[in-house]
């Protein structure tokens, strides 16, 4: 049955940003911009919103901008191992990855662990080889080196304690998405945070803290400190709010990240809802964040 209203919210990440010069907050606004573009037309043509939401997150992997695939951040042993999870609201289905050094694209190989396994979450060498089995670009570790986050690490570094977490600049990326069919799907990709330990894995990977999608309720891609966001369950919390105490999305969501801050938990979340409402709170300096939905034009904003 074909829904009325359809649209898609993408993020690159809650986070200290009050610093990015005007260049490079136009820079921002021109991918985030592109990529809601294209991805909505995946919607408009009657596309899936599941193909919607994994394009935009591997669109955003893809770009060293964002703390996700070539943009990802160091362990406190300067590797990069990344997560990501994805999810569609019409049956549940949801895919997983975590701790992985040398795919491509995580999102597009979270997809494939429910497409192709029995599993919902895979983790480093058994990710990786599951994604060497199925085809999926497997890449070396340089094609995601990054200089500036490097340096970051090491200066982090000399300046406190080992294994303290550190919010990112620019942090995880995610899409949600409801397309004509009235299902909603959620997609969420991160490198996680500087100086985390070796093996420490986030929200982002884990349904129900990192993302969520529930057709006829809502849709959420969280990002922030994903410890908080594992305990909480961020992402379902955001949709059982609707489900059994009747609130709407943005009472639903912006409750939830104003009890975050209350406990000192920072970051924020993008949801949508079955009626292509959309809500982006967050409880830091700023989020990347961007929509589009048949009723609203093109909306960016990073504070
Ligand atoms: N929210 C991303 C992380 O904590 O890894």
């Amino acid at each position: 049955m074909a829904n009325e209203n359809y649209g898609i919210v993408v993020h690159g990440g809650a986070g200290v940003l009050s610093n990015l010069s005007s260049e490079q907050q136009q820079i921002i606004e021109k991918k985030v911009s592109e990529t809601l573009i294209s991805a909505y037309k995946i919607l408009q043509n009657g596309g899936s919103s599941l193909d919607a939401v994994e394009f935009a997150v591997s669109e955003f992997e893809d770009s060293p901008l964002f703390n996700a695939g070539r943009g990802s951040v160091y362990t406190s042993e300067e590797v990069q191992e990344m997560d990501a999870s994805i999810m569609f609201g019409l049956d549940r289905s949801a895919g997983a990855v975590a701790s992985v050094k040398k795919v491509k694209n995580p999102i597009r190989l979270a997809r494939k662990v429910f497409e192709k396994t029995e599993h919902v979450l895979l983790v480093g060498d058994g990710a990786e080889a599951f994604a060497k089995s199925i085809g999926e670009p497997i890449v070396d570790p340089e094609y995601f080196y990054s200089e500036k986050n490097l340096q970051r690490l090491r200066k982090v570094k000399s300046k406190l304690v080992q294994n303290q977490l550190i919010q990112d600049k620019i942090g995880t990326v995610g899409a949600v998405a409801l397309d004509k069919s009235g299902n909603i799907a959620a997609a969420t990709s991160t490198g996680g945070m500087t100086n985390k330990m070796p093996g420490r894995i986030g929200d982002t990977p884990i349904i129900g803290s990192g993302t969520w999608a529930q057709n006829e309720i809502c849709g959420v891609s969280s990002t922030g400190h994903g410890e908080f966001f594992i305990k909480f369950q961020i992402a379902k919390e955001v949709c059982t709010r609707i489900e059994y105490l009747n609130q709407s999305l943005a009472e639903s969501a912006t409750d939830v990240i104003e009890e975050l801050k209350k406990i000192g938990a920072t970051g924020g979340l993008i949801a949508i809802d079955k009626d292509a409402n959309i809500s982006t709170p967050f409880n830091t300096d700023g989020m990347i964040r961007g929509s589009i939905t048949n009723r609203s034009e093109l909306n960016f904003a990073i504070y």
